[in-house]
């Protein structure tokens, strides 16, 4: 989640731009810079000192020459290529002449830098992006204007982007550009100005503008002319903002879970992009381990905790269905201190959002130190777990506030599926073309959840009919199971009501003993195999006088008969169930929290990364 901001016709141009990096900071950064052009001359900074990085690069502005009145600036959340000053951004091109900013992910980066260097261009990073701006040198020496070049270049991207481009041979000019990552336009009387998110130049701007996929804007100092990819002209549409510095940086939301809930569809089309070659293999282009290795694996181990500890056990059944490797998923906690077997091909997978939880570097520690490869699924680039596992894969869910885990969850269980996809590729235990067909399926959860997000106003009904509640049993079969784990969890964390997660087929060996009257059962039922069972569980409780609330997909007709309440979800392959059927649930708990008054970003006691044992 990188920030970026520009500005042209500003007499503040370096204090704009610093000042709108500082408050880019919410949305996380290890490295930041600035170009300043103007007139056949372009100044660039850089630093890479994590999240010291904006006052770093302010020391170095000091020496910055004055008179520039155009700028563009950046906040960099590493993905391809370490978090380095050689990495942060501008880019240039190599006239230097030319300097971009990006946020996002260019899929195609590998061939076309091939290209590109195959006609000369000289490449001094490891990014993704650098690309961007040799494309646009190419196309301003055939002799286009700026906006034109790096709309032509943009024809020949594929994935995900909010751009700036500026060109000192045509300043005061900045060339923007957005497909999924967010940007928006402002404007003042003589200044223009852009953005990642309204904060950055909030007090500054008057009028704020969305940019939305596929658009190109050209800003100067009288204003904006924006087009489609195709160069027709487009209108951009104006936002009413009427927030202060504190509800902007939530995006207008109440608090940081609501937004970090509403970033899940981002959350999992960002960790899915550029993960697959063109001949089909599926791709980690940080995952430092052969293929041979992977291939060779014979038992996969996956330490985590709370939340992670969750999102692990949906891959153990993503990884023995489709892989078919047997998968043991340990509490992080728990693994150290049973003295572990390791035998020769473990894989140790450690699952942790930032990549510092004690418990889980304790764990894949004592699992190197007793020969297994270790593999770190990590939402932080460089994280201490990330640093010392032989091999890691990011999610990239962007910087995660709330306490509660809510988009990292999203995240991790697409990184980890689509690596059980990867290891039964090399595998060979799955035909190509179911491959592909799950590959497709994965890549279109993104919207499923955008379309559970939607129907948000049901379930907060829902929460506000049992606000009166205070036990609550989570119950699900298969890939449901883990994900009642999670919905108890979310429950419990944020309202400090009882709330127990327990697979539905357990029930009987004991729970259903404290099923009574004013119990809340609340049920994952959307996987078809399961559906009887599931049904003949919550009739079970029903008859017990449990209140059942049953989270059921669209075409459900039957699971009327046994819930009080259904949260309607799209329909989807099984094992990617997790991913949509948590949404009903963070938002049911985060109604709850809401209508009890809690504070939903800070639940009492908790801390978002636990470093102590
Ligand atoms: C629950 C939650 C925690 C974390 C756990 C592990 O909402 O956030 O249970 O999931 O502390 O943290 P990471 O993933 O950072 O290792």
């Amino acid at each position: 989640m990188c920030g970026i901001i520009g500005v042209v016709g500003s007499s503040d141009t370096l204090g704009t731009l610093l000042e709108g990096l500082q408050r880019l900071e919410y949305r996380g950064y290890d490295s930041a810079g600035i170009a300043l052009v103007r007139q056949g001359q372009t100044w660039r900074a850089r630093t890479a000192a994590g999240t010291e990085s904006v006052a770093a690069l302010r020391e170095e502005c000091l020496s910055a020459p004055s008179g520039f009145s155009s700028g563009i600036g950046h906040t960099r959340w590493a993905t391809h290529g370490a978090p380095e000053a050689i990495n942060a951004h501008p880019h240039l091109d190599c006239s230097g002449n030319i300097a971009i900013i990006h946020n996002g992910i260019i899929e195609n980066h590998t061939e076309l830098q091939e290209q590109l260097e195959a006609r000369g261009h000289h490449f001094t990073s490891v990014t993704d992006s650098e690309v961007l701006a040799h494309l646009i040198e190419d196309q301003r020496q055939l002799g286009l204007e700026l906006s034109e070049a790096v709309r032509q270049s943009l024809l020949l991207v594929r994935g995900a982007f909010a751009l700036a481009a500026m060109d000192a041979n045509e300043p005061d000019v900045i060339v923007a550009a957005r497909r999924i990552s967010p940007l928006v336009v402002g404007t003042a009387p003589g200044v223009t100005y852009l953005a990642s998110d309204v904060p950055a130049i909030l007090d500054r701007a008057t009028a704020f503008y969305a940019v939305n996929d596929d658009e190109v804007v050209r800003l100067g100092p009288e204003g904006f002319r924006a087009t489609d990819l195709e160069g027709a002209p487009v209108r951009l549409r104006q936002l009413q903002i009427d927030w202060d510095l504190e509800t902007a940086e939530k995006g207008g939301n109440d608090d940081f879970m609501s937004k970090e809930i509403n970033e899940q569809p981002d959350a999992i089309r960002a960790t899915l992009l550029d993960r697959r070659r063109r001949n089909g293999a599926i791709c980690f282009d940080e995952l430092r381990i052969s293929d041979e290795e992977l291939r060779d694996v014979k038992r996969v181990v996956l330490v985590a905790a709370g939340t992670s500890h969750h999102a692990a056990l949906v891959a153990k059944y993503a990884i023995e269905r489709w892989a078919r490797i047997s998968v043991e998923v340990d509490i992080s906690s728990e693994y150290r201190y049973r003295d572990p077997i390791v035998e020769i091909g473990t894989l140790v997978i450690g699952v942790s959002q930032s990549g510092e939880t004690i418990d889980t570097i304790q764990a894949t520690r004592e699992a190197q130190r007793r020969g297994a490869r270790v593999v770190a699924i990590s939402n932080i680039v460089d994280s201490s777990l990330a640093r010392e596992a032989d091999a890691v894969i990011y999610t990239r869910a962007g910087l995660e506030v709330s306490v509660a885990s809510t988009k990292a969850f999203v995240a991790q269980v697409a990184a980890l599926e689509l690596l059980a996809l990867r290891l039964a590729q090399l595998r060979s235990t799955l035909e190509p073309k179911d491959i592909d067909a799950l590959f497709l399926g994965l890549n279109a959860v993104s919207a499923q959840v955008a379309t559970t997000l939607d129907r948000r106003s049901h379930v907060e009904l829902v929460a506000k009919e049992l606000l009166h509640a205070h036990d609550f049993f989570f119950l699900g079969r298969h890939v449901g199971f883990p994900t009642a784990l999670e919905g108890a969890l979310k429950l419990k964390e944020l309202t400090y009501l009882h709330a127990e997660g327990y697979p539905a087929g357990g029930l009987k060996h004991g729970p259903l003993a404290l099923i009574e009257p004013g119990v809340v059962v609340v049920a994952v039922a959307t996987d078809p195999s399961m559906h009887e069972k599931i049904l003949s569980n919550l009739a079970e409780v029903k008859a017990r006088g449990a209140s059942v609330v049953a989270v059921a997909t669209d075409d459900d007709e039957h699971i009327d008969s046994v819930a009080d309440y259904v949260l309607r979800v799209p329909a989807s392959e099984p094992m990617f169930t997790p991913m949509i059927d948590i949404v009903p649930l963070q938002l049911f708990a985060y109604s709850m929290a809401r209508g009890l008054g809690r504070n939903v970003d800070r639940p009492r006691n908790l801390a978002k990364t636990v470093t102590v044992e």
